[in-house]
């Protein structure tokens, strides 16, 4: 889809294997975009809604949220020029195959969340070539980084990642009992105020700002 049709930027979440942070990274994304006075939308198209529960229970999240479950209406979602960024939310199951694909394509970008233990990598492999298939610019971000590991788990899960030929984001986002500690408190991360949670900050704005750099080089035509 290009870019120059929507007002929106639309960006999926997806990964064809669950538990690997598509949630989380939805969320996190759209807290990011809100604490920097940007106006975001999490679509959640799980027929389970399980998303759009969690955000109901926030206090004041700053983001909206939305079930949809007809992904051809995304477009038209983006055109309401409402939002600085549309992330969303996929399910990681495969029955969400066919749902997976029309969100796709009705996607400027998507993000990948990419937790390196063996049975993500195939998943990972399959939906990074689904996503290229559709001519969709995307790119993997690592997830679960053992922050106690220094570099070298970020470097084994590029490793990983170049080996299966899936684009990565420089950005990462370690692992923090504050992801879902901050969910049970019904706070967003930049919300959230406990050990470390500037750390899990860090990381999504790393990510936001890598996000925001994508785009703006697809809006000029250079991705
Ligand atoms: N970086 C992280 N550090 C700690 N916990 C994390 C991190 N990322 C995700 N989690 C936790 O892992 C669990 C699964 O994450 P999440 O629900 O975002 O995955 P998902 O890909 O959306 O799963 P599903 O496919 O079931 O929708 C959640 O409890 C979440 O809090
Ligand atoms: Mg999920």
């Amino acid at each position: 889809m290009p870019a120059t049709e929507a007002a929106s930027w639309i960006v999926a979440v997806c990964a064809q294997k669950g538990g690997v942070g598509k949630s989380t990274l939805a969320m996190a994304l759209a807290a990011a975009t809100a604490d920097s006075a940007g106006r975001a939308l999490v679509v959640d198209v799980d027929p389970q809604a399980t998303t759009v529960d969690e955000v109901e229970k926030f206090a004041d999240p700053g983001f909206d949220v939305a079930h949809e479950l007809d992904p051809a209406r995304l477009s038209k979602l983006a055109q309401l020029r409402r939002y600085d960024l549309i992330l969303v939310d996929t399910p990681g199951s495969l029955e969400g195959h066919d749902v997976l694909k029309e969100v796709i394509e009705n996607s400027h970008f998507a993000l990948l969340p990419f937790v390196n233990e063996s049975p993500s990598r195939t998943p990972t492999q399959r939906t990074a070539e689904l996503v290229a298939a559709a001519g969709v610019p995307h790119a993997a971000v690592i997830n679960r980084v053992d922050p106690r590991s220094g570099g070298e788990a970020v470097l084994k899960a590029r490793g990983e990642l170049e080996q299966r030929g899936v684009p990565y984001f420089r950005s990462f986002v370690r692992e923090y009992a504050g992801y879902p500690a901050s969910l049970d408190a019904g706070k967003t991360v930049y919300q959230w105020r406990a050990k470390y949670a500037a750390n899990m900050r860090e990381d999504i704005s790393r990510v936001n700002a890598e996000l925001q750099r994508t785009l703006g080089r697809i809006a000029n035509g250079s991705v």
